[in-house]
């Protein structure tokens, strides 16, 4: 995949929605407050600090391959939290073997194509009996956003940056998914693709959504341009999908919702 740079603080600033589906999957935790918890993709931070608030008696380390977010994570919330730490790593590739009793993870992994050695490092980074509880864009996800990013970037003013772009994004079914927790020694307790709803308050809360997570589309043209491609983007979106009668945006999304065990070694 090319490489596309994260702004952590502006990724602060529009992410709302991604903290309240945080906060849904984090309520299926149930903590008990002693958990040792790794967050895969910590962004900047502020969710993985609301889980190490819940576990005064364990703690909890955020990783992830963005410096700038971890540079944010550390500044922003590791302070406030003697039971929490981040440092820069890659879902790809774990260095961890048993320390934890709970993995968790939202809207991160479907920014890696292939699962498989993610799962298997999961696994080796969990206790026997650890949870693994995951959530992530899944088949279908924000598909009307795709559709009017291929239409825009298929015109001539901006298809030249285009050429050999491949999709960026690892959006998965259950099916699959099942066989490969089950390949990395998990044992899937649910596996299910969810239909959810972002709202977004006007044309510039959707224009921070798709500034601060589409990258990989935006990042492709020089930085001069990249505001009037983020606008014929809004543009074409908005006459597809208008505002709501309070002025918000809607976009519908599939997320992967993943929950499953450590049964055994692996
Ligand atoms: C949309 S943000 C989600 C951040 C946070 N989990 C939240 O809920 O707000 C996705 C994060 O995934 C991180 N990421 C992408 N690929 C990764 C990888 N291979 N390993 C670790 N983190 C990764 C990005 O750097 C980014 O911070």
């Amino acid at each position: 995949m090319t490489q596309f740079t994260w702004n952590a603080e502006d990724y602060e600033r529009n992410s709302s929605q991604q903290r309240r589906w945080a906060r849904d999957l984090i309520a299926q935790l149930r903590l008990r407050g002693d958990e040792i918890v790794l967050d895969i993709g910590c962004g900047d931070g502020k969710v993985t600090a609301e889980i190490a608030s819940l576990v005064p008696h364990g703690r909890v380390l955020g990783i992830d391959l963005s410096p700038d977010m971890v540079r944010r994570a550390l500044e922003g919330h590791a302070p406030r939290h003697p039971n929490l730490c981040f440092e820069v790593g890659d879902a790809s590739h774990l260095r961890f073997d048993g320390e934890f009793t709970v993995v968790f993870s939202n809207a991160t992994l479907h920014w890696i194509e292939d699962h498989r050695p993610v799962l298997s490092g999961i696994a080796r980074s969990l206790r026997t009996d650890g949870n693994v509880l995951l959530q992530m864009g899944g088949k279908g996800n924000a598909e009307e956003v795709v559709e009017v990013m291929d239409e825009v970037t298929a015109l001539p003013r901006w298809r030249d940056y285009f050429v050999d772009f491949a999709f960026p994004y690892g959006f998965y079914q259950p099916e699959e998914y099942r066989a490969w927790l089950e390949e990395a020694s998990l044992s899937p307790i649910r596996v299910e693709l969810l239909p959810k709803e972002m709202v977004h308050p006007g044309r510039e809360g959707l224009a921070g959504w798709l500034r601060t997570t589409w990258m990989p589309y935006l990042q492709r043209v020089p930085e001069a341009e990249r505001r009037e491609l983020l606008e014929a983007v809004l543009d074409r979106f908005l006459a597809g999908h208008p505002l709501d009668g309070d002025g918000n945006a809607h976009v519908r999304m599939a997320r992967l919702e993943v929950e499953a065990v450590k049964t055994r070694g692996s």
